[in-house]
């Protein structure tokens, strides 16, 4: 019988994190399907600690990352270079993941080699083309050049539905980042070396990279944090810092060599899933870890305006802040002074997933 050849296309840490079970999966299925992965390496390091974790080996790498790289040049990169891949491995399906630019290229390339495309993590939506910027704009228009839409929630799929997109095409699948996620929490834990937390202190996780947060709003996110600090002396911060110069240099400028204010380099995921579990309370701006923390029964403050994770907020784990300090600074107060608050956000159940996403994606490529 002729097996189903799956390119899978990716490139930055979330696009891995969420891509390695299900690429792991289709390496299962080898009697009905072929396995070709390509990753364009929109990041370099923080991407390659994902690939080894996960002992992905990609078929093709195409090493595009540049120091403080634009959003022209590496939308044109990505789809000349995976022209060259599309055109020599010719699969009958391509998968890209999420709202990066790396899915929005690969699936325009697919698209113009007339591929059908399947779309992981279809359907999230804030409906405010700026908001986050470039990501919305990014996965609507990969939503609307990919024929399978594999959806994490009901509220996805409705907006899929909204979208014009044929229900038939449309999988409710949870996400695949619960599957790396437990399998993680499950395999590994990995305390970071050289990290000397207070164990009698409360650990706030602090994690910040959006571009719409570049600038003042990511100057405003760390006054918040440094006053935090200062009024509470029962607190510690650890920051793994993203490594875009935009975030690196208000970042260490305003908050390094501070005391109870840990600046550390971006964590392996093991890394990362372990020190999720230890802290009390998470601030992120990042998509991926509002959807992880519920599932450790940890509180998240959102540090965007706008969310295409409704879901959390819904179910109560999930508070956005936005870049604003004063109420950076009162959620947080809010959750260490009152019990009952920091209760409540903590015991909501997690409507990400169920750490089976990848399988049922795989069911779907299985028989089409
Ligand atoms: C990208 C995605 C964003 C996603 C985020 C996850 C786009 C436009 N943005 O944003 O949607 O939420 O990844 O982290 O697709 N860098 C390194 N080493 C690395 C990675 C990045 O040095 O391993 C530095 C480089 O200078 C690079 C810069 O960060 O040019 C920006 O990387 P880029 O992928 O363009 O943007 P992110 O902010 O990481
Ligand atoms: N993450 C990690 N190390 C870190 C910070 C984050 O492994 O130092 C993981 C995190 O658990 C989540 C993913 O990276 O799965 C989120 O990536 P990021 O915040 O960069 O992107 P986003 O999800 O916002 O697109």
């Amino acid at each position: 019988m002729k097996r189903t050849k799956v390119l899978t296309i990716f490139g930055t840490r979330p696009e891995a994190i969420k891509m390695a079970p299900l690429v792991k999966e289709i390496e299962k299925n080898t009697d009905t399907l072929e396995s070709v992965v390509c990753v364009t390496a929109q990041h370099r390091q923080i991407l390659d600690q994902v690939l080894d974790l996960f002992q992905v080996e990609p078929d093709y790498d195409l090493n595009i990352m540049k120091n403080n790289q634009n959003l022209w040049s590496l939308t044109s990169e990505v789809l000349l270079k995976t022209k060259e891949v599309i055109e020599e491995v010719k699969p009958n399906i391509v998968l890209v993941h999420g709202d990066t630019t790396t899915s929005m290229a690969a699936a325009l390339s697919a698209f113009y080699a007339k591929i059908p495309i399947g779309h992981v993590e279809a359907g999230l939506r804030t409906f405010d083309k700026y908001y986050p910027f470039p990501e919305e704009i990014n996965r609507v228009f990969a939503d609307a050049v990919c024929t399978y839409h594999f959806a994490p929630t009901d509220k996805s799929c409705e907006n899929l539905i909204k979208s014009q997109i044929p229900k038939e095409h449309i999988y409710k699948t949870g996400n695949t980042v619960i599957d790396a996620l437990l399998y993680t929490v499950k395999n590994y834990e990995k305390d970071i070396e050289g990290l000397n937390l207070n164990p009698d202190l409360k650990t706030i996780l602090l994690t910040s990279h959006r571009r719409e947060n570049f600038g003042e709003p990511i100057k405003e996110i760390c006054k918040a944090v440094d006053e935090l600090v200062k009024n509470n002396k029962n607190i510690q911060v650890v920051y793994p810092v993203h490594p875009n110069p935009n975030v690196q240099k208000p970042v260490y400028e305003i908050l390094g060599g501070k005391d109870r204010i840990h600046l550390i380099k971006p964590l392996e995921y093991a890394e990362f899933c372990t020190l999720m579990k230890k802290s009390n309370i998470i601030l992120t701006d990042s998509g991926g870890v509002q959807e992880e923390a519920p599932s450790l029964g940890k509180p998240v403050i959102v540090l965007r305006d706008t969310t295409e994770r409704p879901e959390a907020v819904e179910y109560g784990t999930v508070k956005l802040a936005g870049a604003n300090k004063e109420i950076i600074i009162s959620s947080v107060e809010t959750l260490l002074n009152n019990e009952d608050e920091y209760k409540k956000m903590s015991e909501a159940i997690n409507p990400y997933g169920d750490g089976l996403a990848s399988k049922r994606i795989v069911e779907v490529l299985k028989n089409l």
